[in-house]
């Protein structure tokens, strides 16, 4: 079972007198695969943040399935995680984090948990890789060890914050493949700086930039999908393309 999301005039800074996401409203079908853009320091990351629950807004509401976060089955692949390569770790391991809250007193995993996160790995296409130091593995691998390790708890939604952005091609490529082989069951919301890469298969795009204007994938375009924000991107959908007939890019 998937989740809907429901934003609503949602304001937050993290100092008194800088509002950095000024009255964003949109909203997102259980089920839907939405892209989210926008220029560096527009407040992607801090949106998923609030989604999650890890800030509070200043104002407005945020529901996921009609329940204010934190939300349970809410998973979630940070930007850049940092990482220490000689670490010991195996890839299950990692993957075993992501279930770290059904811990036992005394800190050890349950079969239950272990067949989860060897689910996981399934799901991601590497159970092959599953006794592997983590600290071994490509970049594309290590980055779908982590959407496993996100799925760990089970999500029916999935927060991904630029989960392709320091792989080549050939690795984003099959991040992508398999990012959309989960949504079924799954509402799912990506950070991109790749539009073009995720053109085909979101339902929506989302831009942020201090607010946020939700786009349809029909309606955003060529300049736009190779990253050119040459628009101001808090004109409304009807705007732009108003803008677009006036002035054909
Ligand atoms: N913990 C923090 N404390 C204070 N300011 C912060 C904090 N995190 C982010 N910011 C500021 O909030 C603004 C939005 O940051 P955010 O990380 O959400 O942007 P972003 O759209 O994800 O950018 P990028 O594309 O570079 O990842 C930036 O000006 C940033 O400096
Ligand atoms: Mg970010």
């Amino acid at each position: 079972m998937s989740s809907s999301i429901k934003v609503e005039n949602l304001s937050f800074g993290y100092h008194p007198k800088e509002c950095i996401l000024n009255d964003v409203s949109f909203s997102v079908a259980a089920g839907q695969f939405l892209g989210i853009i926008g220029p560096n320091g527009g407040g992607k990351s801090t949106l998923l943040k609030l989604l999650l629950g890890l800030l509070e807004p200043w104002k407005g509401s945020i529901l996921i399935n009609n329940t204010p976060p934190p939300t349970p089955r809410v998973g979630y692949v940070p930007q850049a995680f940092q990482f220490d390569k000689y670490f010991p770790i195996t890839a299950l391991e990692v993957v075993l984090g992501g279930r770290a809250r059904n811990l036992s007193w005394a800190g050890r995993y349950s079969k239950e948990d272990r067949e989860a996160a060897q689910t996981a790995l399934a799901r991601v296409g590497l159970s092959h890789l599953e006794s592997h130091p983590f600290g071994s593995l490509s970049g594309g691998q290590a980055q779908r060890i982590l959407i496993a390790r996100a799925l760990g708890s089970e999500p029916t939604v999935l927060l991904l914050d630029e989960p392709t952005s320091s792989t080549d091609p050939s690795a984003e490529a099959a991040i992508l493949e398999t990012i959309h082989s989960l949504q079924e069951g799954m509402t799912i919301l990506m950070v991109t700086h790749n539009l073009s890469a995720i053109l085909s298969h979101v339902e929506g795009i989302l831009c942020v930039q201090g607010g946020a204007v939700m786009l349809h994938p029909k309606d955003v375009c060529e300049h736009f999908a190779l990253g050119l924000y040459h628009i101001p991107l808090l004109e409304t959908p009807k705007d732009h393309l108003t803008h677009h007939k006036k002035n054909p890019s």
